[in-house]
């Protein structure tokens, strides 16, 4: 069975997805930032790599793994500065070392506005900037990718239901951590979703049926 490495696995959508994938009994490598961190993860039964987006990448974080989900972030307390260094360089350093690594598959996880950051919130338009070109760099880079571009990101429990269509009001362009976290886990099991975009959004139709349609919606 494939192993994947987790980018950001401390998050919060990264702990939700350690989680399922534990439940699952998918083989998982969390990569963290600290030794407390690791003992969570430990329970929940993923190997686990200590390393920092802000240094060097190690070859052995990413050895003997095929797919690698990238859902770190600086977050909205941070500056521009740290939102450059790893949502914007993080990821293509990930990026870079996929490729080298060869892997299958590289989830990202993106932002709504990723696709067109002229026209998103101004106030994180250098965020979306990033995010721009950090999908940009994995497009062009040859790895075969998944981008989720989901809208804000909520704590609501899991509702297994999604949408891929972007609602028009702005108040329903949100989605749960819980959920995107169950849209990794779909499209890390569905061949299907590699060399996909989607954006992500609270919806009424099941997880797998929504990227199934997605996915039929653009072979036409
Ligand atoms: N907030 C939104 O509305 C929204 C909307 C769309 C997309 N997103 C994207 O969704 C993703 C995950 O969101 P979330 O809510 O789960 O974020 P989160 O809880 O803030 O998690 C971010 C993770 O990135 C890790 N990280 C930060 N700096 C790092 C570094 N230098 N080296 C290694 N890891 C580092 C953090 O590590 P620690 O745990 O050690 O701090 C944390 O585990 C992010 O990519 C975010 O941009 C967010």
């Amino acid at each position: 069975m494939d192993k994947t490495l987790v980018i950001g696995a401390n998050g919060q959508i990264g702990k939700q997805l350690i989680g399922l994938m534990a439940l699952a009994k998918m083989p998982v490598r969390a990569m963290i930032r600290n030794q407390e961190q690791a003992q969570i993860m430990e329970k929940l039964g993923a190997e686990t790599y200590l390393a920092d987006l802000e240094q060097p990448l190690p070859d052995e974080a990413f050895a003997d793994c095929d797919k690698v989900v990238f859902t770190a972030g600086s977050g909205g307390k941070t500056g521009p500065d740290k939102t450059i260094l790893i949502d914007l360089w993080g990821a293509v350093k990930a990026i870079d070392m996929a490729h080298k690594h060869k892997v299958k598959q590289f989830v990202m996880i993106s932002s709504r506005d990723a696709g067109d950051p002229e026209n998103g919130t101004p106030a994180i338009k250098h965020y979306n900037i990033c995010k721009h070109f950090a999908d940009k760099h994995l497009l062009e880079s040859g790895v075969p990718y998944t981008i989720m571009r989901p809208g804000r990101l909520t704590d609501d429990a899991a509702t297994g239901r999604i949408t891929t269509q972007r609602p028009l009001n702005k108040d329903e362009q949100i989605i749960s951590r819980a959920d995107v976290a169950a849209c990794i886990v779909q499209c890390l099991d569905h061949s299907e979703a590699i060399n996909q975009i989607d954006e992500l959004y609270q919806g009424d139709m099941p997880i797998a049926e929504a990227f199934i349609k997605a996915v039929r919606g653009r072979l036409g």
